[in-house]
């Protein structure tokens, strides 16, 4: 087949989004197909148009990639892609969107409230702390409703911390999330549709070696993170783990695969977010949670690109 691989693009993220597109187009080489790496930027669907891949690749991250844009022009000019509909990309992506439909179903979820930047200055910050605290006990974590990979995320132990931990996530994006921070540890399970409907795959825990916090760099560079998988846990509790990720992929309405994020602190488990068009570098978990079931990144890629031209 002749597969364009959409990669890099114009977000925060676009250079996890070009190590993930780089691993995709080496598979799909070895797997006999012609890759047509695409730099996703405005004249997008002209080469969409003059080269007629069989199928898209979205390799992109966080804004623009992630969020429903990229797929709905996908869906304009009829080329087959992988991972999420438009519909479920945007509720993903949109930490206080995703919040509500967990909270709605009965995901368990840590307690949130969210402003608009526009609210926050029309309510001041007078009358707006007073309203946090009256919601939601601290610590919290206050983070930019659209953006992935940790980026401008800060935790704020009283509510004094909260204007400059808005100040941040408002830099990312005018929607903020204000989350009860849970203390615990950092779960993923990863999902893959295959024909017999959605797999959840075994859970990795992600221990920073340096920091207390999952953040950007202890995410993507070598060394900073020990992954575990499976994850230390009893197997009731990693059963229920993967049992809130199918959940959270229905609720969310996710195909093709995704990543579920949670906390736990060894009993109970709350669902913090779904991602849906999770890492694939070196060291991001969904390879390495499918590599633990059995499934290489090839086997991975070919799944992935079967149901999308199905
Ligand atoms: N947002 C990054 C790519 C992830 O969730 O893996
Ligand atoms: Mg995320």
């Amino acid at each position: 087949m002749k597969v364009a691989v959409l990669k890099g693009g114009s977000s925060l993220e676009r250079t996890v989004s070009l190590r993930s597109g780089a691993r995709v187009e080496d598979a799909l080489a070895r797997l006999g197909h012609e890759v047509l790496p695409i730099d996703v930027g405005a004249d997008l669907v002209e080469r969409l148009q003059t080269e007629r891949p069989d199928v898209a690749f979205v390799a992109l991250h966080g804004r623009g990639g992630e969020d429903g844009t990229v797929q709905e022009l996908l869906e304009l000019v009829g080329v087959p892609y992988t991972a999420s509909r438009p519909g479920a990309c945007i509720r993903c992506m949109d930490k206080v969107v995703a919040k509500h439909a967990l909270r709605d179903a009965g995901i368990p979820t840590p307690d949130f409230y969210a402003f608009s930047q526009a609210a926050f200055e029309e309510l001041g910050a007078a009358k707006a702390l007073p309203a946090i605290e009256e919601r939601l006990d601290f610590p919290i974590v206050v983070k930019p409703a659209g953006q992935g990979s940790a980026l401008g995320i800060k935790f704020a132990s009283r509510a004094a911390d909260v204007p400059n931990a808005l100040v941040s996530a408002f830099s990312y994006d005018a929607k903020v999330l204000l989350e009860r921070y849970v203390p615990g540890r950092d779960l993923a399970v990863s999902v893959i549709e295959g024909p017999d409907g959605p797999q959840a795959l075994p859970v990795v825990e992600a221990i920073p070696t340096e920091e207390d916090f999952y953040d950007f760099e202890s995410r993507y560079e070598i060394g900073r993170t020990r992954f575990v998988c499976p994850a230390d846990l009893s197997p009731e509790l990693a059963e229920r783990a993967q049992e809130l990720a199918l959940a959270t992929w229905r609720v969310l309405g996710c195909s093709g695969f995704a990543r579920v994020d949670l906390m736990t602190d060894g009993e109970d488990l709350t669902v913090l977010e779904a991602n849906a068009i999770p890492g694939l570098t070196d060291t991001s978990l969904l390879p390495l949670a499918a590599e633990a079931a059995g499934i290489g990144f090839d086997e991975f890629v070919t799944r992935v690109l079967d149901l999308a031209v199905q």
